[in-house]
Order: structure tokens, then sequence, then C-alpha cells
């Protein structure tokens, strides 16, 4: 659904992942198996009493449809601007299909309602977009969510050792570049999202790192 109470006037236009939708999850088990998947769920524990997901760049559901699973009462907002990717969410999480609302948006037009949500989720999304939208994303977020929301994110990331930062950087480059082709997504450099969410309101509570340092499993809260 596109609904103008939710946007703000777009720029450019956003990565394409319709063609992608279907084999999303067998592409991502082949090159990293379980792994990007364990650290979706990381914080999940932490999220058995939320109300009211906002979860942003939902791909094909997965994390969604675990959450629906865990939580009997949270209701959650999916938004993602490929709508194949959305018919693939609201496939996987069918059984708790009145408790989703799909949003067909891009995240960069999107206006939060104000103080609505109190978990937002966006897992393997903020590298989609430059630092600077990363910081109008997470200032209008805390501006709909209320204190003691929780934001979880999951991202790629270049590790500060030594010996991971180089092997890190190629593969973050090599994955941008696949991406570019596949979908058009722009961007070529992980975004400063560490910076983006301290600025606008929101506190690093917990941090877990895989593959020494190139994943990462943040949990953040609004203060
Ligand atoms: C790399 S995939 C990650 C999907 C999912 N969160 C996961 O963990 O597998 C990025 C997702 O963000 C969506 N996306 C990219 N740019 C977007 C934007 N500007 N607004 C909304 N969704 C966007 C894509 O359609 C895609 O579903």
């Amino acid at each position: 659904m596109r609904s103008k109470e939710y946007c703000r006037p777009a720029h450019s236009s956003p990565a394409n992942f319709n063609h992608l939708a279907r084999i999303y999850r067998w592409a991502e088990w082949f090159t990293f198996g379980p792994i990007l998947s364990k650290c979706r769920v990381e914080f999940l524990p932490a999220m058995k009493s939320q109300q009211s997901a906002l979860v942003i760049g939902d791909g094909d559901g997965r994390f969604t449809a675990r959450l629906l699973q865990q939580n009997s009462r949270v209701v959650v907002d999916a938004l993602d601007a490929s709508e194949g990717m959305l018919q693939e969410l609201k496939r996987r999480a069918a059984p708790n299909a009145s408790r989703i609302h799909a949003l067909n948006l891009d995240a960069r037009e999107f206006i939060a309602p104000s103080h609505h949500y109190d978990l937002i989720a966006t897992h393997f999304f903020l590298d989609c977009l430059t630092t600077d939208e990363v910081a109008r994303l997470a200032a209008g977020l805390r501006e709909g969510v209320a204190e003691g929301a929780l934001w979880v994110v999951s991202d790629f990331a270049v590790p500060n050792t030594r010996y991971a930062k180089l092997p890190a950087q190629l593969l973050i480059t090599a994955l941008y570049k696949a991406f570019g082709i596949l979908t058009g997504l722009r961007i070529r450099h992980l975004p400063d999202h560490v910076t983006a969410l301290a600025r606008s309101g929101f506190k690093l509570m917990q941090r877990r790192e895989r593959l020494g340092g190139l994943l990462a499993s943040e949990l953040w809260q609004a203060y």
C-alpha cells in the first residue's frame, strides 16, 4: 500500500530488489550459510513484550515471521520499497497476517506516526543508504518512538584489527558491486550509522560481532 500520510518527497529511486525476492534466501544461504540469520535473531529475546514494531527494508520477512511467532501481541509495520519482497514476507508470515501492515514505500520518504513504535528493526538495510540518509531517517524515527523504544540493527562492518580490515573491505566492495549490478544500488560505502543513531537520541546498549567483526548485531535504545 502507498499512503500519503506516510510520505515526504523522494529524491532518487531506491534499489530494485524485486527480481531477487524469490531467490534472496537461497543466494544468502549459498554465500554466507546461516550466519546472517543468526545476526537477525541475536536480540530477539529482548523483544518479547514489544507491541508495535517497524521493520524497515524488511525483505522477504524472515525476521518478521520469527518476531510474530515469538511475540503474540506485537503488530508489525513492514516497510520495503520492493513489492516482490513484501509478497514473500506476506507468504512467510501468513499465519499471523492480521498483525502485519505492509508498506510499499521508500524508507527515505517515510514519516513515522508520533510515538507509535516501541521497536524498530533494520537488518542489512542501512547499508542501502548514505550516512546523510541514515541520519535523516534516524532523526525522523526518534520523533516517532517513545523513550525506551528499541532499535535492532544487523549489518556488515569493517573491523579495526590489522589483518581483518583489508579482506573485509575487499569483500564489502565486491558485495556493493554485485548489488549495484543486480539491483541498481548506487551506494558504494557503508554509512556511519553509529554516529547517525547516537546523534539522533539512541544509545548503543549491546553489540555482538561475528566473522571477526565483518558482521555486527546491535541493540540501541531511545533515550
Ligand atoms: C539487502 S536487503 C535486506 C533484506 C532483509 N532486511 C534481510 O535482512 O534479509 C535490503 C532490503 O531493503 C529494501 N530497500 C532498499 N532500499 C530501500 C529504501 N530506500 N526504502 C525501502 N526499502 C529499501 C530492499 O528492497 C530489500 O528488501
